[in-house]
């Protein structure tokens, strides 16, 4: 037995195996570049509008990784071409022709069966392709990440095949996905596939896509969400109220991570209207639009561990979404949601605070959640500093005084949706219900108001 070769990465023999040359690999590459941002793009048209939760989870993470993919690969391709190919243009008008049709889907059985029964599936098989095909000693970067991206989008299409099989269980259903995919697939062969190495199909089936695909930013919810038009939502004053017991402060806290439901819904249309910023952008806007998301999934945790139907008995209304989405434009959206994180930063109202709230109730669940929300919050100010201040040149007093006031403005918009549910203060019989106490807000005045913007100075 003798010390391994070549680092361990390969054989003599394998690495004796030529593969893809420079330029066959770089045109690859470049494909799946394009392929990765149409993916995330995708992912932002789709978190508004699709209704079921479950799926808007998945859309964050994998748009997160579609961004973070895109950005290996164009590093990649950076390195062994100088200047290296454009990136930020279509590589093959028929795959755009194809996304076109993958984002005429009409509901949420279409789309989990285009982005995870056709396109991600394909993609991974572009990968397998690419790692196999491409020699393991003198490529060793690109199959380094390929590996990477190879794991992840596994990981995808696993789940979408549940999310697809739990949608298709009649045989109704289960025809039209696969007319869909079959749809698709012809589009994507049309194409050549993803590596552009496919025989087109003779025909093409007539397009579903009709003119320039419209985004729909509206933030919806299902059936489940029973209070989703209730906009009282005592959780922000009770949090920071003296006099509330820690206990009810946390279960507060809890609620209000909960409701942070609608924060990647508010950056998706950010992040979807942004034209012709740097890569980076993408990758940190997406980066901080899943962690809203897992701020959100944190709630649902604590309260799935309590048995509460939090679905049913939290109020969760898509309130900061509807304001940022319907009613004002990009950059003052984006300058609510700095002005929002500039308030969580001071100890004695901030994240700080809420953290020592559930270490002093004593509940280490609730007190690791808040922890590790405030350690987000450290990249979410960069992020911040970073692609809004420094990139549009403004200096912070400016853009809080400008989300404070957009903030205040978009409050009255929210009356125009207070007819589709009852307004109702909830709190009360909540907090006697989950911690068989009264609670110490009983007889406090609560409005429709968000005061948590007001705290940024
Ligand atoms: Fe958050
Ligand atoms: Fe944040």
């Amino acid at each position: 037995m003798s010390i391994p070769a070549l680092a361990g990465v390969c054989t003599y023999v394998e690495a004796a195996q030529p593969g893809y040359t420079v330029e066959e690999n770089v045109r690859r590459l470049v494909r799946c570049a394009w392929i990765q941002k149409r993916a995330m793009e995708t992912g932002l048209y789709w978190l508004n509008p699709t209704p079921e939760w479950e799926v808007k989870e998945a859309l964050s993470l994998h748009l997160y990784q579609d961004a973070e993919h895109a950005r290996l690969i164009r590093a990649r391709v950076s390195e062994m071409r100088n200047p290296p190919p454009r990136m930020d243009v279509s590589p093959d008008l028929a795959l755009d022709r194809f996304f076109d049709e993958l984002l005429a889907a009409r509901d949420t059985l279409e789309k989990i069966a285009g982005l995870y029964g056709v396109l991600r599936p394909a993609l991974l098989d572009a990968y397998r392709a690419h790692y196999g095909g491409s020699n393991p000693l003198v490529d060793f970067p690109t199959r380094r990440i390929v590996r990477f991206m190879i794991v992840e989008t596994e990981d995808a299409v696993q789940w979408g095949e549940q999310a697809l099989a739990a949608l298709t269980e009649t045989d109704a259903d289960r025809q039209r996905a696969e007319a869909w995919m079959a749809h698709l697939r012809a589009y994507l062969d049309a194409a050549g596939g993803i590596a552009g190495d496919v025989q087109p199909p003779d025909q093409l089936p007539a397009p579903r896509a009709a003119g320039d695909f419209v985004p729909d930013f509206f933030p919806q919810r299902d059936d489940r969400f029973t209070g989703r038009w209730n906009f009282v939502f005592p959780p922000h004053e009770v949090a920071r109220t003296e006099g509330v017991s820690v206990e009810e402060k946390t279960l507060a806290l809890m609620c209000k991570r909960t409701l942070e439901m609608d924060v990647p819904e508010a950056m998706a249309r950010m992040i979807a209207e942004a034209e012709g910023m740097p890569w980076e952008y993408y990758v940190d806007m997406a980066r901080q639009l899943w962690d809203e998301a897992r701020h959100a999934m944190m709630g649902s945790v604590y309260f799935e561990a309590l048995g509460v139907d939090w679905k049913h008995e939290i109020p969760l209304h898509p309130g900061f979404a509807l304001r940022l989405n319907q009613h004002m434009d990009a950059l003052d959206a984006h300058a609510v949601l700095y002005t929002i994180e500039q308030s969580l930063m001071p100890a004695k109202t901030g994240k700080r605070y809420e953290w020592e709230t559930a270490v002093d109730a004593h509940d280490p669940l609730a007190a690791l959640f808040q922890d590790y929300d405030w350690a987000d919050e450290v990249l979410h100010a960069q992020v911040g500093r970073r692609w809004l201040l420094d990139a549009h040149k403004l200096s912070r007093d400016a853009v809080v005084k400008l989300g404070q006031q957009r903030a205040t403005e978009s409050e009255a918009d929210l009356a125009q949706y207070a007819a589709h549910g009852e307004q109702i203060n909830w709190w009360p019989d909540f907090v006697r219900r989950v911690l068989g106490q009264e609670s110490a807000m009983h007889d406090y005045a609560l409005g429709t108001a968000d005061p948590v913007y007001r705290a940024a100075e």
